[in-house]
Order: C-alpha cells, then sequence, then structure tokens
C-alpha cells in the first residue's frame, strides 16, 4: 500500500518588521506593516515586551483591522516584532496569523519562507510534549527554540536552525532578553536599518526608509543580533562577518499615492516620467546607448551564442516581447519560458550562454529557484530587476535596474513599460556592439525613444475616454484579448490587468490562434479586446476582426491614430499616437491598464490589493 501523504503546510509569503528603540512602538509596527501590507494582507500581528513581558496582539484581515483592534490600548514598550501574511493553503485567520509564540509565551516569532521538513519536526515537538496551536510551518521554529533556550536566546535560534529545511527570514524576540531581536536569512529577504539609538528589521526598504537610510542587506546564512545601539553580524555558526552598510536613495514619498485614490492610478501615470528616467540612464548627450555599469560582463554578453529569459506573470509578458527584440536587433538566439516551468526542464547549456531574469521584486521564489539551478549549470545570468539589493540582484552576474521607482500596487504597470524599454534598450546596445546596427541607426531610433514620454503623456489625457468605455463593458463577465507579433504580449498582459483586479476572466490569444478553437467563445455579449496598431502583420489583424464581427462579437479596437477604416468594425476605438511598430506594446498597454482599473473601481474591487494576490511571490 502506497503512503499517500497529504498535508497542508501553511507556508506564507509575507512582510516582516521589527524595532528596537525609544519610539512608540506600536506605531512604528504597524506604519512597517501597512508599507509591507502589499507583499500579503490575510493577517497580520504584532508582538512587543513591555517590562519584561511579552504580548501579543494577532488579527485575520488587512492591517486596519489589526490596528483597529489594539487602538484603544496603550501598549508601551521598546522592543518589538511584526508580520503581514500571504498564506499559500488553508484559511488564514487569526490562530495562523503570526507572531508565533511557544508554549510558555515567552518568545514570539515572525517568519517568511517555507518550511519544508515540517512534518519531521512537528513530529519532533510533540515527542516533546509540545503542543501546536495553528495549522502553520512557522509556528515549529517557536518550540524549536524553546526547546533549545538555555538563556541565550542567539545561541537557542542557531541551534533550531541547523534543523530547519527551506527558506527563511525570521525574527525573533524573548520575554528573558528584552534588548535585543535576533534575526537571520536564508532565501528569504531581510534588511537591517540603522539608526542612533535604535535599529530596524524588515523584509524590505519600504517599511523603514522613512527612518533610516543606512541599510545592511542580510544574506543567505547571515544572522544578527540587533540591539538599541549595536547589531552582531555573524553567519550561522557564530562567525562574525563584515558588516556592508547600504546608503539607499529610495525615497519614502515616491511609496505614497501623492494625491491619487490608488497607487495603480499613480503609477500608470508616472510611466512618462519613468521613461524619462531611463533615457537619461541609458542615453548619453550625442543620443549613444550607455550601459555603464555593464561593462564588464559585456565581453560575455556580446559572445553569447543563446539567451534564456525566464520569468513570471507580467514579467513573462516582457520577456516575450525581449524574444522579437534581441532576435530583430543583436542577432542572438532567445527562447522565453515561465520560471516555474523552466526551473524543472533539462537546463542544456552550451558555452557562451546567458539565462536572463526579469522581476520587478527580485524576489520571485521561482525566478530565483531558475537562476540558482542556471548557475549550477555554468550559465551566466543577466537580470532586469527594479528592486536593488534583492536577492535576483545579489546573485546576477550582470544586473539592469529597470528604475521604475518603488512600484506597490500589487498590478504591475509602470515597471512593466520599465522592462519593455529597458529590454528594447539592451537590444539596440547589443546590436550595435555585434556590428549589426551602427551609430547612426542607433542614434535614430533613441530619438524615437525620446517622443514616448509625450506620445504617454497624449494616451493618459485620453483617461475620460478609457473610463467612458469601461462603463460599457464593466458588467461582462468574461474578456478576450487578441493580437499578433509583438502585440500578442500586450494582449496576454491587457488580460492579466484585468483579470487580476477585477476578477473577470480573461484571456490572451495571438489573433491567428482564433480560429483554432476560441473563435467558438465568440457571441454578442463578450467583448474582444483587439490590438490593431499599424504593423506588418496589420491586413492580418483585420482579418481576425471581420471574423470576430461575423459572430456578432463585441469589438473594441486599439489602433493608430488617424485610421478611420476601424470605426466600421469596432463598437469601440481606443486611438495610440504613430509610432515605429516596437514601441506599439509601450503605448497600447497603457489604455488596457486604465480599462482595467476603471473597470475594476465599477465594480468596487480593491485595486491596490486584489484578493489573494501579493506583489512579491517568494514561495514557490
Ligand atoms: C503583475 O501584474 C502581477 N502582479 C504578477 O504577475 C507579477 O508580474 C509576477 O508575480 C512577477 O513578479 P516579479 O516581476 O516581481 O518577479
Amino acid at each position: 500500500m502506497t503512503l499517500v501523504c497529504r498535508f497542508a503546510i501553511l507556508p506564507c509569503m509575507c512582510g516582516i518588521v521589527g524595532y528596537i528603540g525609544p519610539r512608540d512602538i506600536t506605531s512604528v509596527l504597524l506604519v512597517g506593516l501597512e508599507r509591507l501590507s502589499y507583499r500579503g494582507y490575510d493577517s497580520s500581528g504584532i508582538a512587543v515586551i513591555t517590562d519584561g513581558e511579552l504580548g501579543c496582539w494577532k488579527k485575520e484581515g488587512k492591517i486596519h483591522e489589526l490596528s483597529e483592534e489594539i487602538k484603544s490600548l496603550t501598549i508601551k514598550g521598546n522592543v518589538g516584532i511584526g508580520h503581514t501574511r500571504w498564506a499559500t493553503h488553508g484559511v488564514p485567520n487569526t490562530i495562523n496569523a503570526h507572531p508565533h509564540l511557544d508554549t510558555g509565551s515567552s518568545i514570539a516569532v515572525v517568519h517568511n519562507g517555507i518550511i519544508e521538513n515540517y512534518l519531521s519536526l512537528k513530529k519532533k515537538i510533540k515527542a516533546a510534549g509540545y503542543i501546536m496551536r495553528s495549522q502553520t510551518d512557522s509556528e515549529v521554529i517557536v518550540h524549536l527554540i524553546d526547546m533549545y533556550y538555555k538563556g541565550d536566546l542567539a545561541q537557542a535560534v542557531r541551534m533550531a536552525m541547523t534543523e530547519l529545511e527551506g527558506s527563511f527570514g525570521l525574527s525573533v524576540i524573548c520575554e528573558n532578553e528584552p534588548d535585543k531581536i535576533v534575526v537571520c536569512r536564508k532565501d528569504s529577504p531581510l534588511i537591517l536599518g540603522l539608526g542612533k539609538g535604535e535599529n530596524f528589521v524588515s523584509s524590505d526598504i519600504n517599511a523603514i526608509v522613512t527612518h533610516t537610510r543606512d541599510m545592511v542587506f542580510l544574506e543567505d546564512g547571515h544572522m544578527a543580533i540587533v540591539t538599541q545601539d549595536d547589531v552582531t553580524l555573524t553567519d550561522f555558526e557564530g562567525k562574525a562577518v563584515e558588516m556592508k552598510v547600504e546608503q539607499v536613495t529610495w525615497n519614502a514619498e515616491a511609496s505614497e499615492k501623492s494625491g491619487f485614490d490608488h497607487f495603480m492610478l499613480k503609477e500608470i501615470h508616472e510611466q512618462p516620467t519613468v521613461v524619462r528616467r531611463i533615457i537619461d540612464k541609458h542615453v548619453s548627450v550625442d543620443g549613444a546607448l550607455q550601459f555603464n555599469h555593464l561593462e564588464e560582463a559585456m565581453k560575455d554578453l556580446t559572445k553569447s551564442m543563446r539567451f534564456i529569459i525566464q520569468a513570471c506573470g507580467t514579467s513573462w509578458h516582457a520577456g516575450l516581447i525581449g524574444k522579437y527584440l534581441w532576435e530583430e536587433y543583436a542577432h542572438v538566439p532567445t527562447e522565453v519560458d515561465i520560471s516555474s516551468e523552466f526551473r524543472y526542464r533539462q537546463m542544456l547549456s552550451g558555452s557562451d550562454e546567458f539565462v536572463v531574469a526579469i522581476s520587478q521584486s527580485g524576489e520571485t521564489a521561482d525566478t530565483l529557484a531558475c537562476i540558482r539551478e542556471a548557475k549550477s549549470k555554468f550559465f551566466k545570468i543577466l537580470s532586469f530587476v527594479n528592486v536593488k539589493g534583492s536577492s535576483i540582484d545579489r546573485e546576477s552576474d550582470a544586473v539592469v535596474y529597470t528604475h521604475s521607482g518603488p512600484e506597490i500596487g500589487v498590478a504591475s504597470t509602470k515597471n512593466y513599460i520599465a522592462q519593455l524599454l529597458n529590454v528594447y534598450l539592451f537590444g539596440l546596445y547589443l546590436g550595435q556592439l555585434k556590428g549589426h546596427l551602427s551609430k547612426a541607426d542607433v542614434i535614430k531610433k533613441v530619438a524615437q525613444v525620446k517622443r514616448l514620454p509625450g506620445q504617454l503623456e497624449k494616451i493618459l489625457d485620453q483617461a475620460p475616454t478609457f473610463k467612458a468605455i469601461a462603463e460599457k463593458y464593466y458588467k461582462s463577465r468574461e474578456f478576450i484579448f487578441i493580437g499578433r507579433g509583438l502585440n500578442y504580449p500586450t494582449a496576454l498582459e491587457g488580460a492579466l490587468k484585468l483579470k487580476e483586479i477585477s476578477y473577470i476572466h480573461a484571456t490572451g490569444y495571438p489573433a491567428g490562434e482564433l480560429k483554432h478553437g476560441p473563435i467558438a467563445l465568440i457571441d454578442e455579449k463578450l467583448p474582444v479586446v483587439c490590438l490593431a496598431p499599424n504593423s506588418v502583420t496589420y491586413e492580418k489583424m483585420i482579418s481576425n476582426i471581420e471574423e470576430v464581427r461575423a459572430r456578432g462579437g463585441r469589438i473594441i479596437i486599439v489602433a493608430t491614430e488617424g485610421n478611420e477604416a476601424v470605426k466600421d468594425l469596432a463598437e469601440d476605438v481606443i486611438y495610440i499616437p504613430e509610432c515605429d511598430e516596437e514601441f506599439s506594446p509601450i503605448l497600447s498597454v497603457v489604455p488596457l491598464q486604465l480599462l482595467s482599473y476603471y473597470i475594476a473601481i465599477m465594480l468596487e474591487c480593491d485595486v491596490d490589493q486584489p484578493r489573494n494576490l501579493a506583489k512579491s511571490v517568494t514561495v514557490e
């Protein structure tokens, strides 16, 4: 008989904060959790030591539920930890929320990651007489620490960690040692913020950048004892490790809504600025391209015989466009794969080949796992990331930062545009270095790039039109999006934006695929968004639109301004400025972002924190 083991590990992907110092502890912890809530918002909690006594408050739901719960209490203390959770399995509820306490409620732990040997550890602690209160994997950690605790918290944490398999970013406090927070990191991000007479712990910069810009990015296998005035950084064996303090330039106001109703809307409207910033970074005064920090890697990159781009979600869509552009301009065979698929494929590597990771957060577990696997197969790694100091940033051989600034809305918008533009400019740069493009060719194309901010602003000015169109369709329960060539990924991205914030079932298809099945879906209730800007496949796209029309579909066309003919084919037409074909994915996605945004608002969905999602998927 085969024993099939079924268990619900309740790993979490989430946000951790910690503080030790003289400030109002609940406000530092709750505001920090609020700033991390885009990483997960099923439940949250804090633990604080007050006069040698450990207190813990946890609540299912969003952070404001917890804040409401404790606002009438006066919680005093100068050391505490907090946690906001995104559960991957099982009901997110108060019992499963972190912090988790030992049986004697003297030690509290918050955890980000997955403990893979959860079940065997659970057996061990139960045999030692411990009782699990929750269904989570994380709770085993606090009981292990308690089991090893003999008056030295750091030593007990060290001993407990030797038994953990999987990923963990941990923060631990103990009422017998109220002068410290013990933290450690393996495969889940953890950052220390250094203050004067105070110190901070966080999963990412966002939660603490308002307090300090001096950050220490813990590496895998690092642990730290954090007191009010000091940080002792060691490896898991307790051996001292040199502490590298980095100044972050990320400013807090960049993470505020700046008067917009939602982060997503703000970030959509930031896109012209993001494009200008990228131009400033990569275009010299004479119009030539520069990737200064890639000098070292360029020797290998220009020799690369193949690129394999691997990413998830929106970043994967950017990778699909990267393939078109890199093969077109750099003449390098480029494959694209979804990270969670790629990591289980046979990674056949020849010499001189790069695996490319595209990731806004730089922490997506599947994408990170792929670069680790690829490195073991002797691929070199090039990554396009937005968050500096992220795991993917630190573990790549070469990095192109996307410079879109903090992207808080769970639905990626401005960073997608930033990914597309960086991937495009890199393709031109590589093509020029490999002699396929002359400097004059590049300067001509860069001149077109410089038109993008104005063109994007022109599209954003049409927001009221997109809102009116959304009014007509927001009650539809499904959509399909179709596109060809460079705008097939745009169709995928438009569908993803709509489904992830409005919960409407939406699918993107290559337009040429309609007749191979999806056309059966077409009826007079179904909105079909057709990407039909000027392109080499425009005529083919019109034929596909006619196929939809012949079956009564409700047609919305995205076309190049001046194209009057499409008005006879569509219920609604959205125009984008005339541009070279390679820029149409950047321009045509913006109306789709706004259409999705307005539909989601009309459906009263939580645009910035859609149900079941999180901004950074740090579990596999
Ligand atoms: C995008 O709108 C989604 N939130 C999601 O698909 C995201 O693109 C994906 O999880 C990849 O994240 P990353 O870019 O941080 O790796």
